[in-house]
């Protein structure tokens, strides 16, 4: 589902000329048409697709004649690789596209234009869906979903797709989980956490580490590991945020010693960027997941 397909309707030549990132590789200047993208991540992201459109090809979607896609950090729907000029998809087109697509979805974002270039083009996309687009916070806007989805006799899965640390916040985890049969894929901003915990270690006050875990605890965890591999930090803070799911009714979470379960996303200079964690209800769940994480976008196991 969210494999970053090229768009074959725009072409790099169309795309507003590269000017350096945040990260010094893709273009960040134009969010009204596209948001950037990663390779790696079309790579890993290449195989959901298929993965999700196999989950619905079993029983479950007959069983489940309602189905929900719930993006709360939706973007405008198309992404470009600065370096390459190549457009893909976003999660929210390819949610829209894919084989076996849901029959409702929310898009949430808090920037107008991206919510007006994602409405253009979702609608041009599916004339059968039922589309809700949001301008807002998402952090503000998922108790009001939560109340009309919590007794939907549907499946549901839901996409956390922020920029970095600081837009999505435990609470809004938490107020999401009251939504029955919801699956979950949460980006885990290890670079952003890297780079913020030395300094909100020593700050007294809520800081936005503290938003993103919804509790204090990863100071402990900081506090002892610190001095550690960066990855044997981030393993013990994953597991600490899993351990947070479970007691959320995420029954099904990869266990910490399955390699590749968080496929991590890295920059061009090969820094860690950001993983993405999956939380589900229902075991029928890591099936899908399986699927994406075990090949990369040409068919091969991935090798972490
Ligand atoms: C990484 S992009 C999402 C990319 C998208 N998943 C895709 O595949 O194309 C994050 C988006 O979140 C939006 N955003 C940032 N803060 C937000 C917030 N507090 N609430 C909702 N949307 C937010 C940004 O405008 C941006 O479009």
């Amino acid at each position: 589902m969210f494999s970053r397909r090229k768009y074959s309707g725009y072409s790099p030549e169309q795309c507003p000329s590269p000017e350096k990132g945040q990260d010094g590789v893709f273009e960040s200047g134009f969010a009204a048409l596209e948001n950037p993208a990663f390779p790696l991540f079309s790579d890993v992201e290449d195989n959901c697709e298929a993965g999700l459109s196999s989950y619905f090809e079993t029983s479950m979607r007959k069983k489940w004649t309602r189905r929900h896609y719930i993006d709360l950090f939706a973007g405008p729907g198309k992404c470009v690789c600065r370096k390459t000029g190549t457009v893909y998809l976003g999660s929210p087109l390819l949610a829209l596209t894919t084989k076996y697509p849901f029959t409702d979805y929310v898009f949430v974002d808090s920037d107008p234009e991206n919510i007006v270039a994602l409405q253009e083009r979702g609608e041009a996309l599916s004339a059968s869906a039922r589309i809700q687009f949001i301008v807002d916070d998402a952090n503000r806007v998922a108790e009001e979903i939560v109340q009309r989805l919590h007794r939907a006799p549907s499946l549901n899965l839901a996409f956390l797709d922020p920029d970095g640390l600081e837009e999505l916040r435990w609470k809004t985890v938490a107020t999401l989980a009251k939504i029955e049969r919801l699956d979950l894929i949460i980006h885990y901003s290890q670079m952003g956490l890297t780079r913020t915990m030395p300094q909100a270690y020593e700050s007294e006050g809520e800081t936005i580490v503290d938003s993103f875990f919804g509790d204090r605890e990863w100071r402990k965890i900081y506090g002892e590991y610190c001095r550690k591999e960066e990855s044997f930090l981030h393993r013990q803070l994953m597991d600490h945020y899993k351990s947070k799911l479970k007691e959320l009714g995420y029954k099904e979470t990869y266990r910490d010693d399955e390699v590749g379960a968080e496929p991590l996303m890295r920059n061009e200079k090969n820094a860690p960027l950001y993983r993405l964690l999956f939380a589900s209800k229902h075991p029928l769940g890591l099936k899908f997941w399986e699927k994406v994480i075990s090949r990369d976008a040409h068919g091969q196991r991935r090798l972490f």
